[in-house]
């Protein structure tokens, strides 16, 4: 009848062997010796079980079996030392382990799903740097130096000085420096659409200081408002679904005259400013009256134009420039309350997209 201190030096004893033997033939009179079918010494011992009382039988039972385990693994283990593995040490006939899929980050989903749209409608992307010159960034967007404009985009500079011409070196604070860079390369007509990323000094429930921006432009001859009307209302359709609707504003921009911005129908209250029924007739926190603002536009400035060495009397065009972050997140149903989760890396929060 087997007991636990019996089977503890059996798997010693089996294990010293193991350990002197010094090829597979050696290892293998060791296994036979232990784990043989008929008269190996552990097989034994668990025949022997069926005659243990009940009550140990459990703990007995449970210790051979843990025996036999290591016995196994440790032969295993000297098989693949000796180099003489013919046992393989991989269960190919158990089920794999399925990897986790990752995802591309939602803002580089919203990107190439604005990049896409754009492209459908005939506009090419365009690549600007990211570091540009103070000319690029404002003086060629009708912002002369010291113009009080400037300072609504809280710009990152990398100079403390101009370094020529071309001002100082700046942290793009909006895609707009593609503008004229695109204009300079004379392709008219031309339609760029320049997604990128943009830097300022801001940040709250609405801002981090590192977000994205998509810019369209469009020249041609005989441009018109509706021809930009169009683009967006299109835009709006395609990334929010065809029941939105948009509504324009007049405002002011220096590089586009006349200037507009654009709001959406608010996908939560449907463009009523009200909860549904049950809420007791609340007004809708996602929008004001039921709109949300998406972003400027407008029709080129002449000045714009020149500075790309364009004649504005001949061409003329529109442009736009819009958030990534704040367009992601206006699409009805994600209700995210503060820009920063998109870049807080909780995949927690990834995970749900
Ligand atoms: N660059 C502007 C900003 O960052 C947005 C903008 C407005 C771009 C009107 C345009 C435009 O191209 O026409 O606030």
């Amino acid at each position: 009848m087997p007991s636990i201190d019996e089977l503890n030096s059996l798997l010693q004893e089996a294990k010293t062997k193991l350990a002197a033997a010094t090829d597979e033939a050696g290892l293998r009179q060791v296994e036979i010796e232990y784990l043989g079918r008929q008269d190996g010494k552990l097989t034994q011992l668990l025949r022997g079980l069926a005659d243990v009382p009940l009550e140990q039988r459990k703990i007995i039972g449970q210790r051979a079996n843990e025996v036999k385990s290591a016995l196994m693994a440790f032969l295993a283990s000297r098989r693949q030392a000796l180099g003489s593995s013919n046992v393989p040490l991989v269960d190919l006939t158990q089920p794999g382990t399925v990897p986790s899929e990752g995802h591309r980050h939602l803002v580089t989903q919203a990107i190439e799903e604005i990049a896409e749209i754009f492209t459908r409608i005939g506009f090419q992307r365009s690549y600007h740097p990211e570091v540009d010159w103070e000319h690029y960034a404002f003086a060629a967007l009708n912002m002369p130096e010291n113009h009080p404009a400037r300072d609504e985009w809280e710009t990152f500079f990398i100079d403390t000085e101009p370094l020529g011409k071309l001002g100082r070196r700046v942290l793009t604070p909006h895609t707009s420096n593609g503008q004229v860079r695109e204009m300079e390369q004379q392709k008219q007509p031309m339609r760029m659409v320049n997604i990128g990323t943009c830097y300022r000094r801001q940040i709250d429930v609405s801002h981090t200081p590192m977000f994205h921006q998509f810019e369209g432009l469009l020249i041609d001859e005989g441009v018109t408002m509706s021809n930009l009307i169009g683009t967006l209302d299109y835009f709006v359709k395609a990334f929010y679904g065809p029941e939105r609707k948009i509504r324009v504003r007049p405002f002011h921009f220096q590089f586009t005259e006349p200037s507009i911005e654009i709001d959406v129908s608010c996908g939560v209250c449907h463009g009523t400013g009200l909860l549904r029924q049950g809420f007791g007739g609340q007004a809708c926190r996602m929008c004001k009256q039921g709109w949300v603002e998406l972003g400027g536009a407008g029709m080129v400035h002449p000045n714009v134009l020149k500075a790309g060495k364009i004649d504005p009397k001949k061409y003329s065009g529109f442009a736009f420039g819009w958030g990534v972050e704040r367009c992601f997140l206006m699409k009805a149903g994600l209700e995210i309350p503060d820009i920063r989760m998109l870049y807080s890396n909780d995949l927690r929060f990834l995970q749900q997209f």
